[in-house]
């Protein structure tokens, strides 16, 4: 799909996105590039790297990949350091990383949940607390030019509550606080903006294919009047605007985008149904005598 923005949106700018080698964050990876940044990727498994950053440099962008695993700090400090070393500046991290599967919560072993709390709110909280330095207004490679941004990448299941998904809900949760308290305390302080985005349902991603395999996903069309699945491409065209200057006056959001999918609800009756009740409704109840106590109607 053509990008509706200009291609020099991003120009000059350097992004590191972890989990950036696949699914969304590859999305976003690219799609930075397209538009002119400078591309950094982060991830565990070097195949997907290598893979990644040569798809990358065939359409032209310049990138490059860091093996590592956010839940180490080690790793975390050294993927950020060597971006910069590499780049000379860092503009946005994406925190795209994220562990996930389905499992009933008494099924699921307290350890099974502290890695999905490690991986996502742990570290993305880490990514932010290496890549400040670099983020701050002022910080090295910055000159004159601002702080600069963070984007995580979060979900809608704790909105509510989400089947088999206790650990993932809880992590997600505890990122949209990070993206607050962060958007708080660094946008006053650094001049960084801090926001995130929910991505709902998207087709041909690792999450959708181990969350909602076709098995489940024809059953859940049934019940979610709203469902369908996003692009990857809606969620990179949402993290565009929020990295580029459009976004300048945005902190501390998370910009859901799912078609309206976390407000399905099932339609317990049609609207040609509902017309008729509530007319009879209306009717019984302009026709009670007043004071009359309905058990004698
Ligand atoms: N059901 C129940 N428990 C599970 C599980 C599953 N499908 N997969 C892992 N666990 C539990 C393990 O049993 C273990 O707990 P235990 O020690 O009490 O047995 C714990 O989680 C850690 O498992 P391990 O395999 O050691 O973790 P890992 O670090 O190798 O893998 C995962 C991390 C499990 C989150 C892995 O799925 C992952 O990294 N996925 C990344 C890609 C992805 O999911 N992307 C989509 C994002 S939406």
């Amino acid at each position: 799909m053509e990008s509706p923005f200009k291609a020099d949106i991003v120009k000059g700018k350097v992004a590191l996105i972890t989990g950036g080698g696949s699914g969304i964050g590859f999305e976003i990876s690219t799609q930075f590039g397209k538009h002119g940044a400078s591309v950094a990727i982060m991830g565990r498994r070097k195949q997907v790297l290598e893979s990644a950053v040569s798809a990358l440099q065939s359409l032209g962008i310049i990138a490059v990949g860091f093996e590592g695993d956010v839940r180490k700090q080690e790793d975390a400090r050294r993927v950020v350091e060597s971006t910069f070393k590499h780049f000379g500046r860092i503009d946005i991290l994406v925190n795209a990383a994220a562990g996930n599967f389905l499992v009933s919560a008494e099924d699921l072993s307290p350890n099974g949940f502290r890695t999905v709390m490690d991986i996502d709110s742990v570290g993305t909280f880490t990514m932010c607390h290496e890549a400040l330095k670099y983020l701050k207004k002022g910080g090295p490679g910055r000159n004159s030019s601002g702080g600069g941004v963070i984007l995580n990448i979060s979900a809608t299941l704790h909105y509510t509550a989400a089947w088999y998904q206790i650990h993932v809900s809880a992590a997600k949760a505890a990122v949209d606080s990070i993206t607050r308290n962060l958007a708080l305390e660094w946008g006053t302080d650094y001049d960084i903006r801090v926001n995130g985005i929910a991505p709902g349902p998207i087709g041909d991603t690792p999450g959708l294919s181990k969350l909602a395999p076709e098995e489940i996903n024809s059953k859940a069309r049934d019940y979610m009047p709203l469902y369908k699945l996003g692009d990857k491409w809606d969620i990179a065209m949402a993290a565009l605007y929020l990295f580029s200057a459009a976004g300048k006056y945005v902190n501390g959001t998370t910009l859901i985008i799912d078609g309206g999918h976390w407000l399905s609800r099932p339609r317990h009756i049609t609207k040609e149904a509902v017309k008729q009740l509530s007319r009879a409704v209306e009717k019984r109840s302009r026709d009670k005598p007043v004071g009359v106590p309905t058990s004698k109607l």
